[in-house]
């Protein structure tokens, strides 16, 4: 059988750095920055910390690999490249399906997420204001207690219109590099702000070593303590390990089909998840000395981000400069990883009606516009509405909650699930391997981890995670 790559390779990315660059910005993001911290917070530091690191490199990484080699092979929009690489194997092309519910999950996650890169904006507003009225110190967070800080964060989330206007700000942004294309908008965005990125997150964690509790930090998020490892809190795990590698959800099928030939899909895989799951390590690193020196509780949630970090900047000289530093930072990584989320969805529409790139794009801001003006509403006016509530797995979440729990939950383990299915059983084993980049015992060590324990290992945490009392 032919096993050569179908139709003509199509626009890409411009070079083997530039698509790292684009994986890691699309990995790298808000998951890291504000979902991690409250993740771990909740499900209460080490164990889940520990586990998470264990999902990411025997379930994460092996999944990543699966993804975006059929995305290389296929060269289309993920479904297709799903129905490209079954029917080269000979397989039903119905597999497609596994892509169309990734794609419906990143369009899910999208709608969510530009609230959160909303209040992302909000704050660098906020910030701005500072620096014209009062200087580089003092403004909006100087001299107020931390209760008053975290009353300017449920101030602004329960403000209906104005999270609604920063949603549809933050959607305008990100569709403004989507409807460019590949290497003219997507690219550019990674490639100059990563770097940036970078060096001002590790610039600021320095600080907070100098600064912070650094050693209840450490002893919080790295002590195994067994018995906290429920079934839940490794649901919890495994759905940030994919949430923050952008899996499950057909974005690294998307990304892998722009990457030529030349790239070893095995080594980038490997960088991404390191770039990755180092990002998260950090930001823990970065936020809980500053949460425990402030005297506040580690289970902070969405909002440990957006309330203690400002009550730390207060007491910084210059602090409303690096608080702005700090925020536009955080406005980077997350319109990296929106553009990976409107770009799937996106190149599923130009594939499916062949509409033009600016057209497709357009459909898929409106549609999470709307989705995402309830999830606005949900930390305010519409708090009260719990469309699953009956469900007890979302009792009591309002709908940015339910779009979260149940993709991170629910919709991205059981993609990446299907995907170790189909790479490890259904797909023909030669093109598997012809694409991969790996060789000797690493190979063998990857087909034993999808074929055998990404499958088992995550149906067992799927059943023990929704249904914890089967324990
Ligand atoms: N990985 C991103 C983050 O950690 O913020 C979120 C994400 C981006 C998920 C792109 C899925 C995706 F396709």
């Amino acid at each position: 059988m032919a096993l050569s790559q179908p139709g003509p390779s199509r626009e890409g990315w411009s070079s083997r750095t530039a698509f790292i660059l684009a994986a890691i910005g699309s990995a790298v993001g808000l998951g890291n920055l504000v979902r991690f911290p409250a993740e771990a917070g909740a499900n209460g530091g080490g164990a889940f910390v520990l586990f998470y690191i264990g999902c990411v490199i025997l379930i994460g990484l092996p999944v990543l690999l699966s993804e975006t080699l059929i995305g290389r092979y296929g060269q289309a929009a993920a479904p297709e490249s799903f129905r490209r690489v079954a029917e080269k194997s000979g397989k039903s092309p119905a597999w497609e399906f596994v892509a169309s519910l990734g794609v419906l999950s990143a369009f899910l996650v999208l709608s969510f997420y530009c609230v959160l890169g909303g209040w992302v904006l909000y704050y660098i507003g906020i910030f701005v204001q500072d620096l014209f009225t009062t200087g580089v110190t003092g403004g909006a967070f100087a001299d107020r207690s931390v209760t008053e800080v975290e009353a300017i964060f449920g101030a602004m989330i329960s403000d209906g219109p104005m999270t609604v206007i920063l949603n549809i700000a933050f959607l305008v942004i990100t569709i403004a590099f989507v409807a460019r294309g590949v290497s003219g908008g997507i690219e550019k965005v990674a490639v100059y702000l990563m770097p940036a990125f970078f060096v001002l997150l590790l610039g600021i964690t320095i600080y907070g070593m100098f600064r912070g509790s650094m050693a209840e930090t450490i002893s919080y998020l790295f002590t195994f303590d067994a018995s906290k490892l429920t079934g839940p809190v490794m649901l919890a795990a495994v759905g940030q390990a994919f949430f923050s590698l952008s899996l499950g959800v057909a974005g690294m099928v998307t990304y892998g089909a722009y990457v030529g030939r030349n790239v070893n899909l095995g080594v980038t895989s490997g960088v991404i998840a390191t770039a990755d799951t180092s990002v998260a390590l950090i930001a823990g690193l970065c936020i809980f000395p500053i949460v425990f020196a402030a005297g506040l509780a580690p289970e902070g949630g969405l909002g440990l981000m957006f309330q203690t970090l400002p009550h730390a900047f207060q007491e910084i000289p210059a602090g409303s400069l690096i608080g702005l530093a700090f925020f536009v930072m955080v406005g980077f990584a997350a319109l990296t990883s929106s553009v990976a989320l409107m770009e799937t969805p996106t190149a599923w529409v130009i594939d499916r009606f062949r509409f033009t790139r600016p057209i497709a794009a357009t459909m898929v801001t409106l549609s999470a516009a709307i989705l995402g003006t309830l999830c606005a509403l949900s930390t305010g006016a519409l708090s009260g509405f719990h469309p699953l509530g009956f469900l007890p797995m979302f009792e009591g979440m309002g709908m940015l909650d339910v779009l979260d729990t149940f993709t991170g939950k629910i919709t991205m383990p059981v993609g990446a699930l299907l995907t170790s299915i189909f790479i490890g059983w259904v797909a023909n084993k030669r093109l598997v391997d012809s694409e991969n980049g790996l060789g000797g015992g690493l190979h063998v060590f990857w087909r034993f981890l999808v074929c055998w324990l990404c499958p088992i290992a995550l149906t067992a945490i799927l059943i023990v995670g929704i249904f914890p009392s089967i324990l």
